[in-house]
């Protein structure tokens, strides 16, 4: 048993099942973060196990007990959205300590809880504002705080800084992560941002159009993706997705592509189950990062392939150049060194670090594991 359980939850709006039997167990202290494109079902979610939504099928039981059908204000979880959802015409403080009013704490507990969490989020020197006298940051803490003083078991965070400006999220993020890393409260949080769920979570729950993809570490997701569609949704750029077909030479698979003139190459794989699939078709999946230009290559790779291969586009990014090029037809991302030498239309040196590749079936789109 978890603290927090979900077990084959299903979720129709009349005949449309839009979440289908959605497994997903939470430790105590863990922060799970639920990703995905619009519309895959995460909101749902989020609001189910708040009690927003009911549950169609399945359960959803927090440290043990079943919560199907128990009124929100019973579940002792706080949830914090995307429009912050304050009320304009109470202060900061009657904001934040409402709801333990209305669930009868007193006024010197409430006091107690106000100071200090206004204090943790710094935000003591508003507290007799109103909303409208924030900024959106301001209001972002606000809204947690009003979470966080009634020290729920679980939170609940549906995009609480889509709202904001790139800098501002970027800080905000960083708080976040903090906050849980000194309170170790049990997290559960929704976005579509990839790179959000990478840099908080613990543990990702990577959704599409109502299933669970992958559920595993950000390291797991990243490196060892459960099919195509994880594997190009988490990183950016994507993990480029290159069809190949499988030769084995001296007893070793190799992915064989061809190059932007069309001629033949082949990739040796770090992964020998591969030579079972001889003769067969597969995707091959390389991240950007994977490929360089040789000085740029991971030193600590034993399976660096050097290939020259003509260049479609040089997009410097300041820290790192986005190189383009073609391989079986399709325009393939790698990323080389700001000053290395790369001209558009020219052969480049590339240096492809194969330890990192992965395959995946091109029928199911699912990685090859065996
Ligand atoms: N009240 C509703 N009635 C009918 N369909 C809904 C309702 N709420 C959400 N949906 C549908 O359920 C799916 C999941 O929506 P949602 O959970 O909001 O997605 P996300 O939060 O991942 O963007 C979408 O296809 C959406 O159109
Ligand atoms: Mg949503």
């Amino acid at each position: 048993m978890s603290f927090l359980d979900i077990r084959r939850a299903t979720k129709s709006y009349g005949t449309v099942e839009v979440l289908h039997s959605v497994d997903i167990s939470v430790e105590e202290g863990e922060f799970l973060v639920l990703v995905g494109p619009s519309g895959c079902g995460k909101s749902t979610l989020l609001n189910m196990i708040a009690g927003l939504e009911s549950i169609t099928g399945g359960e959803i039981a927090i440290k043990g007990r079943t919560v199907n059908g128990v009124h929100p204000s019973k579940r002792n979880i706080a949830m914090v959205f995307q429009s912050y959802a304050l009320y304009p015409n109470m202060t900061v403080a009657q904001n934040m300590t409402f709801g333990l009013e209305m669930h009868g704490v007193p006024k010197a507990e409430r006091d107690h809880a106000l100071a200090d969490v206004a204090k943790l989020l710094q935000i003591d020197h508003l507290l007799d504002r109103k909303p409208g006298q924030l900024s959106g940051g301001q209001r972002q803490r606000v809204a947690m705080g009003r979470a966080l003083v009634r020290k729920p078991d679980v939170f609940l965070f549906d995009e609480p800084l889509s709202n904001l400006d790139a800098k501002l999220r970027v800080d905000m993020r960083t708080e976040i992560k903090k906050l849980h890393q000194k309170l170790g409260t049990t997290i559960v949080y929704v976005t579509h941002d990839q790179i959000e769920a990478m840099t908080l979570s613990t543990r990702i729950a990577v959704m599409n159009k109502g299933h669970v993809q992958q559920l595993g570490t950000p390291r797991e997701i990243y490196d060892r993706p459960a099919n195509v569609f994880v594997a190009t949704f988490m990183g950016s750029p994507a993990m480029n997705i290159i069809p190949a077909s499988v030769v084995v030479k001296d007893g070793c698979p190799n992915a064989r592509v061809a190059d932007a003139d069309g001629v033949e190459r082949l990739l040796p794989f770090s992964q020998p189950n591969l030579a079972g699939r001889e003769g067969r078709e597969i995707l091959l999946g390389i991240r950007p990062e994977a490929i360089t230009d040789p000085e740029g290559a991971d030193r600590k790779s034993s399976n660096i392939v050097a290939m020259s291969n003509r260049v479609g586009v040089a997009e410097p990014a300041g820290s790192d150049t986005f190189v383009t090029m073609t391989l079986s037809g399709r325009d393939v991302i790698g990323r080389i060194r700001a000053d290395a030498n790369v001209t558009s239309g020219e052969p480049f040196s590339f240096a492809i670090n194969m330890e990192k590749a992965v395959a995946f079936d091109p029928k199911t789109e699912e990685r090859i594991v065996h």
